[in-house]
């Protein structure tokens, strides 16, 4: 882009996924590489944000220009951005939070018993709920993954989550969602507002999502 619309701006973005301790060497996580909260990040970075990445475990290359806060769990990544939060003007929730975790981390590697066993699983903070409850001046885009019922389901967290916007992903199949580089998705707004994207390279879909958003915002000057 040759202006820089979100210059003066500061933009935080979460990526990847999150990893819930068992025991010193197991986890529980998702298939998130991190590609489409890199490209949000990279994309507001392009656009001239200052922009901040809380990024979980990944096996990618930071974007140029942004600045990147490494977490592992839920817990640690709701504590990184909203440390950042007052001072934010977007918050981009790409990430693939854990919504549970084992009830209790063992300290020492767990050994094999006879017969089954299973994993006491409690829920974690919900961050988009959270920072929708303490949103001020602040514009909420959050994302979600969904197999069915995609727009249904993303109006509702659109509306619970307080967000502003959310990035609708179909995840049933295997070309698009995790790990892919392109994606497809639906952009949904307040008022039945949607707009659909198919198949776009994530850097160029990131790109393409914000100008929407923020033309829609009257922030595209
Ligand atoms: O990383 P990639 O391999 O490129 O894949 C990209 C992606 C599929 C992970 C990404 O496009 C995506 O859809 N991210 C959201 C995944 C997700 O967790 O969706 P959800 O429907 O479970 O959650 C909805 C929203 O709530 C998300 O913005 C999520 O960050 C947030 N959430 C969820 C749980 C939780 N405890 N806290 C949260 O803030």
């Amino acid at each position: 882009p040759k202006h820089l619309p979100l210059k003066g701006k500061k933009v935080v973005v979460s990526a990847g996924p999150t990893r819930e301790r068992i025991d010193p060497v197991r986890f529980l996580t998702n298939f998130s590489s991190g590609k489409m909260g890199y490209a949000m990040a990279a994309a507001a970075a392009k656009l001239g944000a200052q922009t901040i990445l809380v990024s979980g475990p990944v096996s990618i290359d930071p974007p140029k220009g942004v600045q990147v806060v490494p977490v592992e769990s839920a817990e640690e990544m709701l504590q990184a951005i909203l440390k950042e939060y007052d001072t934010a003007d977007i918050v981009v929730k790409t990430a693939a939070v854990a919504d549970y975790r084992p009830k209790e981390t063992f300290s020492r590697k767990m050994k094999k018993q006879p017969g089954d066993s299973s994993i006491e699983l409690e829920r974690t903070t919900d961050i988009l709920l959270t920072l929708g409850e303490r949103k001020q001046h602040q514009l909420l885009i959050g994302f979600a993954a969904e197999t069915n019922d995609v727009i249904k389901y993303a109006k509702g967290k659109l509306e619970k989550k307080n967000a502003d916007y959310i990035v609708a992903n179909d995840v049933s199949k295997t070309d698009r969602g995790f790990g892919t580089d392109r994606n497809t998705v639906t952009l949904v707004g307040n008022n039945d507002y949607q707009v659909n994207f198919s198949q776009l390279p994530k850097e160029e879909l990131a790109l393409k999502l914000f100008e929407t958003i923020l033309k829609r915002q009257g922030l595209w000057n």
